[in-house]
């Protein structure tokens, strides 16, 4: 079990993040957490805003690849763990603009590295460390349908920019366990959904579109699969490797429920049908939906070209970290569905806002340099 009590998450302003730092700071108040987050268009300083003030958390803005700020925090602060969450993550936007995910996913992984080393190891402030990677399944490549899920076994074969910064990271984390001493555990995690998700990705996105009548892009034919994880388990199953994962680990985290994209989308209109189908009040609000006038939200499905290089499959086997950490996800897929769009219908301001600016421009740039095959259906 781990000693460490005091640590900088990274990324912390983001998604996945932003749910592990209220899970942390819940599960440990008297844990000391330091976010520091760049605040990209995927970062919003809103997730966390129901812990400042709190004496054992801080927020700093700045960037993973700036390793003396990075050091002297570490220093400053006295810092014994780092969990790194900071990354670009959406694959769609790896094909039109790498370089950011290599300057992010890969050399800030490094500096991030370099910094714990030197302060760490060079200059001995922890004995008792630990480097965390929050990595990705995408970076085993794609499964046919009748293949077995992925293992801790299987090879790196990642197909996007996206998945191959993240694959060279985790190669990176593997090396300075090996060549250095550091103690590093990575974890490679399926498809997460949930609060406080940007809504780019395929659950956020139908959500917030669905409500305000807008088309629901489904890339080529709706039948590549994904494995949905809730993200308070994987906030747990990167708990259970904090606390107990062997340095130099490496754990799957999984959800369990394989969905086809054209049936997770369903799923959702049949869900947001019945809800809003009950409530006056949402109907008023949400009048552009066709839930509020009668109409099934799968009418707005609309099919789109396919992403370039779209992996077809991805499936986790978690039976490793179930068996040494005593992992299981514990939220089934109707629940999880079902609380998320909750969220997203209870916390409008939240998602209306990082809607505007940077992402909308980004949407239209997409429209603008339409060429057929950057899965840009999407509304704008
Ligand atoms: P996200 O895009 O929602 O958030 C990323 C966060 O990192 C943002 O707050 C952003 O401001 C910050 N950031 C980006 N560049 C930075 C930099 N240079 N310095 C400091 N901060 C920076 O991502 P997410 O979906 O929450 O994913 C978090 C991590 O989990 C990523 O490493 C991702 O690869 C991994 N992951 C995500 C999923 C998923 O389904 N979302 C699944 C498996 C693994
Ligand atoms: O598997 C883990 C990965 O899951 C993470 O490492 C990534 O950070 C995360 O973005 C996610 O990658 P995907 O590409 O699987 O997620 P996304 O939500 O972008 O797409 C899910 C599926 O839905 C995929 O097959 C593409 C498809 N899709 C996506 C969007 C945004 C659509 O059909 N239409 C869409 O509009």
């Amino acid at each position: 079990m781990t000693k460490i009590r005091s640590w900088l998450i990274t990324g912390g302003a983001g998604f996945i993040g932003s749910n592990f730092v209220h899970y942390w700071c819940r599960q440990y108040p008297n844990d000391k957490v330091v976010v520091l987050d760049a605040l990209t268009y995927a970062g919003n300083r809103n997730s966390l805003v129901t812990l400042e003030g709190q004496a054992n958390y801080s927020f700093v803005h700045g960037d993973i690849t700036d390793q003396s700020l990075v050091e002297s925090l570490l220093r400053d602060q006295q810092l014994g763990g780092i969990v790194n969450f900071a990354a670009e993550s959406h694959v769609d936007r790896s094909i039109t603009g790498p370089d950011a995910f290599v300057s992010t996913n890969i050399v800030g992984t490094h500096r991030l590295l370099e910094a714990a080393r030197k302060v760490w190891l060079t200059e001995g402030m922890a004995s008792d460390h630990r480097f965390h990677q929050v990595s990705t399944d995408e970076v085993y490549g794609s499964l046919g349908n009748d293949d077995p899920a992925f293992t801790e076994e299987h090879s790196y074969q990642p197909s996007s920019p996206y998945a191959a910064s993240k694959a060279s990271a985790d190669h990176l984390v593997r090396s300075y366990q090996h060549t250095f001493g550091l103690q590093t555990t990575i974890s490679n995690c399926s498809n997460n959904y949930g609060p406080y998700q940007f809504p780019e990705k395929l659950i956020g996105l139908t959500i917030c579109n669905l409500v305000r009548g807008k088309a629901l892009p489904i890339y080529g034919t709706g039948k590549n699969i994904r494995d949905w994880l809730f993200v308070e388990d994987h906030c747990r199953g990167i708990d259970r490797v904090l606390r107990a994962g062997q340095s130099g680990g490496t754990y799957n985290i999984g959800g369990g429920t394989e969905l086809t994209n054209i049936e997770l989308v369903q799923r959702l209109c049949d869900l947001a049908d019945e809800v809003i189908g009950a409530s006056p009040e949402l109907q008023a609000r949400y009048s552009e939906s066709p839930a509020s006038k009668g109409v099934p939200c799968s009418s707005l499905i609309e099919y789109v070209s396919d992403r370039p290089g779209h992996d077809w499959r991805y499936a986790v086997d978690i039976s490793y970290i179930e068996r040494e950490l005593g992992y299981r996800p514990q939220t089934n897929i109707e629940q999880g569905l079902a609380d998320t769009l909750q969220w997203y219908l209870a916390n409008e301001s939240w998602w209306l806002a990082v809607m505007d600016g940077s992402y909308q421009q980004w949407i239209d740039s997409q429209y603008a340099t339409s060429d057929s095959s950057l899965g840009n259906g999407q509304p704008s």
